[in-house]
């Protein structure tokens, strides 16, 4: 599935404006002063909220391909540069973020290929790359124990550094975190 049509995006929006997933990996990357980042497939924007709070929002940027979910982060976080996109193709400069992230979105990328290589090109020198799923026993919404080695190993292929997984508890899942760095 590409994106979240308008009537489903309102209702992910609704059930999920909390998700503690999102906490989780912000706590994770650890944003300081100086910091900006890009957060890819952003949904409700609870993540892109939670960061706005840490480093300011003018500090914070975010892709979604469905415009209902820009509209509600751009009122949910004013300030913010929300903007519609898709990770095989972000609508910024190379080179620009010292911290990206995705939360349960990389299992709906068309191409994860072309998403990693992309994201890859937008990080700073020094800048970080976390991708947040689900962990699964067997494909679906989420990522696997050999999913998550075919990413690692993708990563690795793009150069960057640093690549491992670490798995986090997020309410009743396990959420994998794969971390890399420019
Ligand atoms: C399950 S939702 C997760 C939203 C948010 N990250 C969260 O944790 O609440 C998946 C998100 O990925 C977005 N998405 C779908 N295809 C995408 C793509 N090719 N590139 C970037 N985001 C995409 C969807 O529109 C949706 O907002």
């Amino acid at each position: 599935m590409r994106g979240f049509g308008a009537v489903a995006a309102r209702v992910y929006g609704w059930l999920y404006r909390r998700s503690p997933s999102n906490a989780v990996v912000i706590e994770l990357l650890e944003l300081r002063d100086g910091d900006r980042v890009l957060e890819v497939g952003c949904g409700p924007g609870t993540a892109v909220a939670l960061a706005a709070e840490r480093i300011g929002a003018d500090r914070v940027a975010a892709v979604d391909p469905s415009s209902t979910f820009v509209d509600m982060v751009r009122d949910r976080v004013p300030g913010a540069d929300i903007r519609e996109g898709s990770a095989e193709k972000l609508p910024f400069d190379d080179g620009t973020f010292t911290a990206i992230w995705s939360i349960a979105s990389m299992h709906h990328w068309p191409d994860r290929e072309a998403g990693l290589a992309e994201q890859a090109a937008k990080l700073a020198p020094g800048g970080r790359l976390l991708i947040a799923e689900r962990l699964l026993k067997r494909p679906g919404h989420g990522i696997t124990a050999a999913q998550t080695a075919e990413v690692i190993a993708h990563l690795e292929r793009l150069g960057l550094n640093d690549v491992r997984a670490v798995e986090r508890p997020s309410g009743r899942k396990t959420l994998q975190v794969i971390h890399a760095s420019h």
